[in-house]
C-alpha cells in the first residue's frame, strides 16, 4: 500500500499509566514534561491518549489516537499541557476497551463541529474480561451514541489511510506464533460470549523520511511484533525508527515477555516507548534488555520525528 512519506511528526503522550519525574530525555527527540511549569497537575491513569502531529511540507494533520479511559483525565490533561481539541483532524479509536475510548463521548460532544473518527466496526461487540477476581463488564462503545455526539464514523477493516497521512492496519495479520490472543478477553456477539481475538484492533504506522516506521500498538492485543511486521508488509519499508504504546505483556507470562524481547531484537527499532498496559514487570525486562533504545512512557512526554 503506498503510505506518504512524513517531513516530521510529533507525538504527545496525553494519557498514560505512568508519570515519573526523574526519567531522562533524549533532547530533540523524547522531551519529557516539566510538572512545575505546568498551570496544573498531570494525572497518569489506566488508559491511554496521543495527540499526533503529521507534517508533510506544508501540509498538517492532527490526529488523536484513543481518548484515554475518562473525561475526566483526558480533559485534565489535555488542559494541563495546553492543548486544545477544536484543532484535531480526526480521532482515532484503536480497539473497543473502555479505556481507549472512555473520553470519546464527551469530547464529541464539546467540539462544536462534526468530527471524523476512525475504527473498526467491531469495536461495537461488548467486551468483558474473565479474571482471576471475577468477570470485569461488559463494556459496549454504542455506535448510535457516537452518531449523535457528531461522530462522521469512518469504519475499516482492511488497511487504509487518514487523511491521506497515516496508515491504520486494518485486522492484524498474525505471523508469530507465540503472540496468541488472552484466554480470559471475551465479546458478545447476538447475545453469547466468545473468545476474543481482537480482529478490532489496529495499530497506526507512520512513514517518517530519513526515519523508517513510527508503528503505535494502543493495548497490542494481537502482538506488537505481529503488529510491526504487518506494517512492514503493508508499506514494504523494513527499517523502523520506534515502536510506541501499550505492550500488553506482564498479562501473558514470563515467556511472552521473552519471546516479544526477541522478537523486538530482530526488528532493531530505533526506539522502544512503551507504557500503558505493558506491565511493570515487563518494562523492567524491556529496559534491562533495551538499555539504549527502551524508554517509558509517561504522561507529557513529547516525541518528535523528522
Ligand atoms: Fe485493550
Ligand atoms: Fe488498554
Amino acid at each position: 500500500m503506498e503510505v506518504p512519506e512524513l517531513t516530521a511528526v510529533n507525538i504527545d503522550i496525553i494519557v498514560d499509566n505512568f508519570i515519573d519525574v526523574f526519567e531522562i530525555s533524549r533532547p530533540g527527540q523524547v522531551e519529557r514534561v516539566i510538572l512545575g511549569r505546568l498551570k496544573k497537575p498531570v494525572m497518569a491513569a489506566h488508559g491511554l491518549s496521543l495527540l499526533i502531529t503529521l507534517r508533510q511540507d506544508d501540509q498538517e494533520t492532527r490526529i488523536l489516537m484513543d481518548t484515554a479511559n475518562s473525561p475526566l483525565v483526558l480533559f485534565n490533561n489535555l488542559e494541563a499541557l495546553g492543548l486544545a481539541v477544536d484543532e484535531l483532524d480526526a480521532i482515532f479509536i484503536s480497539h473497543g476497551h473502555p479505556d481507549h475510548y472512555g473520553g470519546l463521548l464527551e469530547l464529541l460532544a464539546r467540539r462544536q463541529k462534526p468530527t471524523t473518527v476512525y475504527l473498526h466496526p467491531d469495536c461495537y461487540y461488548p467486551k468483558l474480561l474473565i479474571t482471576p477476581r471475577g468477570r470485569i463488564g461488559p463494556w459496549t462503545l454504542e455506535r448510535d451514541k457516537l452518531v449523535a455526539a457528531g461522530a462522521e464514523l469512518h469504519e475499516n477493516t482492511g488497511p487504509a489511510l487518514i487523511n491521506g497521512m497515516a496508515l491504520i492496519t486494518g485486522s492484524v495479520e498474525p505471523t508469530v506464533p507465540y503472540e496468541t490472543p488472552l484466554p480470559g478477553a471475551k465479546r458478545v456477539i447476538a447475545g453469547k460470549e466468545e473468545h476474543d481475538n481482537f480482529v478490532d484492533e489496529q495499530a497506526l504506522v507512520l512513514k517518517v523520511a530519513g526515519q523508517g516506521l513510527v508503528v503505535i500498538g494502543a493495548c497490542s492485543h494481537p502482538g506488537i511484533v505481529n503488529m510491526v511486521r504487518y506494517a512492514q508488509k503493508l508499506t514494504g519499508v523494513e527499517r523502523v525508527a520506534a515502536v510506541i504504546g501499550g505492550f500488553h505483556l506482564t498479562a501473558g507470562g514470563d515467556e511472552l515477555i521473552n519471546n516479544t524481547i526477541a522478537g523486538l531484537k530482530e526488528i532493531n527499532p530505533a526506539l522502544i516507548f512503551a507504557g500503558h498496559c505493558t506491565g511493570f514487570r515487563a518494562l523492567a525486562a524491556l529496559s534491562a534488555s533495551f538499555p539504549e533504545s527502551f524508554l517509558v512512557s509517561c504522561v507529557g512526554t513529547k516525541l518528535l520525528f523528522g
